[in-house]
Order: C-alpha cells, then sequence, then structure tokens
C-alpha cells in the first residue's frame, strides 16, 4: 500500500515538530509548506537527515506551491501569525483571515479529499473561516484546541496525584483558551471521578480550582517563560494524535472544535466539544447533558466564539 502524505502548511515552531512527529511515527510521507523562502526546504531535509538514526522512513520535502500537497491525505494548518504587542484583535483576524482565504483556496484545488486540521490562532475562528474558504465537507474540517487544553490538564492532574499520565483521562468542553471548560465530574484516574478522589481524600476541592485554572491559563504559562514564541511540542503532539486517528481509523473519541449543526444547541459554530475521529473524519458528535454550572461556562464559550466570528463576517463578508 501506497503511504499517506501529510501536507503541513506553515513550517514554523509547530509545523516543524509535526513534521517531526509525523516521521518518528511513520504516519507517511511529508511535505511542509511556507511562505518562507528556504524554511520549510531547511527542515524537511534536517529531518530526513534524521531518519536513519531514527529507523524511519518517510519523503519529506518543503515547497513554496500547493501544486505540492497534491493528494494530500491530512493537511494539518499552522500558517499565519501570532499576536504581536499593539496590534488589535481585528487586526490579527484580519492578517489570519487573509492566510486561511489563500491555504484554503490551496486545499480546495489541490487536497479536496484531506481531513483537515487547523492549528492557527484564534483558532475557533480560523477553523471556521477555513472551512468556508475550502469549502470541504464540514465533518473533514476540524480544529486542534481540547486534545491540548485536556492533556495540559491529564499532566497537571498526574503530578498532583503522583500516578501516571496515562491513568488520567480529563475532559473538556468550549472554546480554546479562558473560556474553555474543564469537566471535573467526567475527569478520571483509572475511571474514577475527581469529586470521588476528594472524597478519598487525594485532593481538595480548591486544589482542583487551581489546577482548572492554571489549564485554562496553559498557553500564556508558556508564553510568559519562552517570552518569543508560543508552545509548540504539545500543540503538534495534540494535532498528531487527531491525525493518526483518522489515518489508522482509530475512532478516537476526542475533544476537537468541530462544527455544530444544532448539537447543543449551537448553529453553525466550530466549538470544542468531544467527537469521534476516524476514516470518515467526525464521525460522531458526543453530546452530554451539562450541569447548570457546564451549561453556563459552554454558553459563555459560545458567545466568546459567535462574537469573533461575527468579527470575521464583519472583515471578510464573503465568508458570511
Ligand atoms: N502561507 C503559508 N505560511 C504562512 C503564511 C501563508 N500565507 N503566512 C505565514 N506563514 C508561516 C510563517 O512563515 C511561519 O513559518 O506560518 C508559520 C507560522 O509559524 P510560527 O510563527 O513559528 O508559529 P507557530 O508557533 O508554529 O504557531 C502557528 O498556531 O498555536 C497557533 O497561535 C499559534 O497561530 C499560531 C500557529
Amino acid at each position: 500500500m501506497a503511504r499517506s502524505k501529510i501536507a503541513l502548511i506553515g513550517a514554523g515552531q509547530i509545523g516543524g515538530t509535526l513534521a517531526l512527529l509525523a516521521g518518528l511515527k511513520e504516519l507517511g510521507d511529508i511535505v511542509l509548506f511556507d511562505v518562507m523562502e528556504g524554511v520549510p526546504q531547511g527542515k524537511a531535509l534536517d529531518i530526513a537527515e534524521a531518519s536513519p538514526v531514527e529507523g524511519f522512513d518517510a519523503n519529506l520535502s518543503g515547497a513554496q506551491n500547493y501544486a505540492a500537497i497534491e493528494g494530500a491525505d491530512v493537511v494539518i494548518v499552522t500558517a499565519g501569525v501570532p499576536r504581536k504587542p499593539g496590534m488589535s484583535r481585528d487586526d490579527l483576524l484580519t492578517i489570519n483571515l487573509k492566510v486561511m482565504e489563500q491555504v484554503g483556496a490551496g486545499i480546495a484545488k489541490y487536497a479536496p479529499d484531506a481531513f483537515v486540521i487547523c492549528i492557527t490562532n484564534p483558532l475557533d475562528a480560523m477553523v471556521w473561516a477555513l472551512q468556508k474558504s475550502c469549502g470541504l465537507p464540514r465533518n473533514k474540517v476540524v480544529g486542534m484546541a481540547g486534545v491540548l487544553d485536556s492533556s495540559r490538564f491529564r499532566h497537571f492532574l498526574a503530578a498532583e496525584f503522583n500516578v501516571s499520565v496515562e491513568d488520567v483521562t480529563a475532559f473538556v468542553l468550549g472554546g480554546h483558551g479562558d473560556t474553555m471548560v474543564p469537566s471535573v465530574r467526567y475527569s478520571t484516574v483509572a475511571g474514577i471521578p475527581l469529586p470521588d478522589l476528594i472524597k478519598m481524600g487525594w485532593t481538595t476541592e480548591a486544589r482542583l480550582a487551581e489546577i482548572v485554572q492554571r489549564t485554562r491559563d496553559g498557553g500564556a504559562e508558556i508564553v510568559n517563560l519562552l517570552k518569543t514564541g508560543s508552545a509548540f511540542y504539545a500543540p503538534a503532539a495534540s494535532a498528531i494524535a487527531m491525525a493518526e486517528s483518522y489515518l489508522k481509523d482509530k475512532k478516537r473519541v476526542v475533544p476537537c472544535a468541530a462544527h455544530l449543526d444544532g448539537e447543543y444547541g449551537v448553529n453553525d459554530l466550530y466549538v470544542g466539544v468531544p467527537v469521534v475521529i476516524g476514516a470518515k473524519g467526525v464521525e460522531r458528535i458526543v453530546e452530554i447533558a451539562l450541569d447548570k454550572e457546564e451549561r453556563a461556562g459552554f454558553e459563555k464559550s459560545v458567545n466568546a466564539v459567535k462574537g469573533l466570528v461575527d468579527a470575521c463576517k464583519a472583515i471578510a463578508p464573503s465568508l458570511a
């Protein structure tokens, strides 16, 4: 069987890490695309030169033209610019919306059958714009946020309980960042829900509240430490898990920014919810009954996403 093809649009910090991880996991051949001449080619060659040591087989290449992504099975998008000091939200949206339009046109022309994962921020609005721009089916275009948020939550919980990260599951809903809604009652250690662990004396409500807040601020904590950029290892690992679930039809149940069409009472918006990812893309949206607090958090999150999407529609009316 021919190898799968993975196209990475954006060969910056996350793009380079995506290429390395996709290589190490032998997910397929890898094309890095970027507007910066030489950068995707250089990263592709550097990783290819690591492949004999690591023992993986993959063709790696870099490109400045969209024809290179032709026939890609998976496209992961990190292209865009970060928000810089002095830049307003709308300045950032204006620039990254243009990028999504270009990327969307490239995908529509050369990779219309791909599973597309968007990482570019502000995530919930950019994945909406990317789907509108490329016109691919909505179940084939998703945003990566929840896997990262829940991975951060799992890491903090595992450290708190001094147990393996593998035995901690975490459930998050809502938008990426400040408005995410970590669900304490659906997060567990080996199946034991967190409220039970409080009763068992493993932790306290106050400690859990601190961990939830640290998870919400997870992105900012890394930015404050790095000073010149944002997180890239964990975001890349999270998107690779989604790509792997699609390519291997694993049907993993993971939180993603998915297009909602009535689910959770939301229409035509991308919001973070648990989904099943398999060979058909988003195969199912898992709709749980929210309790009062979760519903309030979720609605706040939906309103924040709606505000961003409305701003996008004002900037680029053709997408509306
Ligand atoms: N087409 C292709 N690539 C582009 C375009 C474009 N129109 N515009 C910018 N790029 C490229 C840049 O040249 C850069 O190499 O996108 C890359 C972005 O990489 P970084 O700046 O290193 O950003 P990274 O840390 O990888 O994050 C990418 O993911 O988490 C989000 O907020 C983050 O939106 C950001 C994105």
